[in-house]
């Protein structure tokens, strides 16, 4: 038996051409045309190139984008002052500072200066509060990119047991909850967990976010497990893998996501969908 491969190109695709049509219909009913500013400080090629597809995909849909490009020795304060800016605009919906921040800058003091009604990545505490109470505005986007997949593929986590490999603010600890929320049996391993294959081998559902190349090895997954990979790593020749050993894996497990192809593509679109729930929120309707 071999994997269903789970195209986060083609979902996403289909996401984003039903997001352009409820736009198109939302800016005629309003006049309002949804609009989301981002945020880069710095060089970071990768945060530039993520910046720029979500400048791409807020065209495609139909919104108004905004970049702003800071260098590298913003002051603190000068990033405080254009999100307050930002904060204060009618023509801006959703508001996105990339990650990560320069070193003289607080990330935590950056989040909590968005609106939250504006924060469409859900990174602000009010919004990590309300998906823990299971009350969300909005869902942090790759988690809620993840959930979309599964299904969007059938795969209900309900009653499942589900191991989430990484701890982060945004995934690893994000996704438990989603997965909490669909009923899964949830278990956060990360670091310092002490035999993870113990944990991942009894799991039905695998997410692994850890940032390392081809850590899950075929090993450690049972035969018909469904395994979701978070990562995107660079080898040293340039080419892409995840953080899953994609081809023994394939062999075995009933679904995997390709890197790239699975999630990836999932997170902005799920950043559109943010954007366009919070034009709605604004709007009230
Ligand atoms: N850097 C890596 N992932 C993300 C994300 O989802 N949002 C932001 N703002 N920065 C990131």
């Amino acid at each position: 038996m071999s994997a269903t491969i789970i195209d986060g190109k083609k979902v996403s695709k289909e996401i984003r051409e039903t997001l352009k049509t409820e736009t198109a219909e939302f800016i005629e009913k309003t006049g309002v045309i949804p609009g989301l500013a981002v945020v880069l400080v710095g060089n970071d090629p990768a945060s530039a190139v993520y910046v720029r597809n979500k400048h791409r995909a807020c065209e495609e849909i139909g919104f108004y984008s905004e970049v702003h490009e800071l260098p590298e020795d913003t002051k603190e304060d000068d990033l405080l002052a254009l999100l307050d800016r930002l904060n204060g605009d009618p023509k801006i919906h959703g508001i996105l500072v990339q990650l990560p921040l320069p070193k003289q800058i607080d990330a935590d003091k950056v989040i909590r200066k968005i609106k939250p009604e504006k924060d469409v990545d859900a990174f602000h505490p009010e919004n990590v509060g309300r998906i823990m109470l299971g009350n969300y505005r909005f869902l942090p986007c790759t988690p809620a990119g993840v959930m979309a997949l599964l299904d969007a593929y059938g795969i209900d986590p309900a009653g499942k047991d589900c191991v989430v490999i990484g701890r982060s603010n945004i995934v690893g600890k994000p996704q438990a909850f989603l997965l909490l929320e669909r009923n899964a049996t949830v278990t956060i391993c990360h670091s310092r967990t002490a035999d993870l294959s113990s944990h991942t081998k009894r799991s039905d559902i695998v997410v692994v976010a850890i940032g390392k190349p081809r850590f899950l090895k075929a090993e450690m997954v049972k035969p018909g497990a469904v395994v979701i990979d978070v990562g995107i790593n660079r080898l040293p020749d340039g080419k892409l893998c995840g953080d899953a050993d994609f081809e023994p894996i394939s062999a075995f497990a009933s679904a995997i996501t390709p890197v790239p192809g699975g999630v990836g593509p999932m997170t902005i679109t799920m950043l559109m969908k943010n954007t366009l729930t919070a034009a709605k929120a604004a709007v009230g309707t």
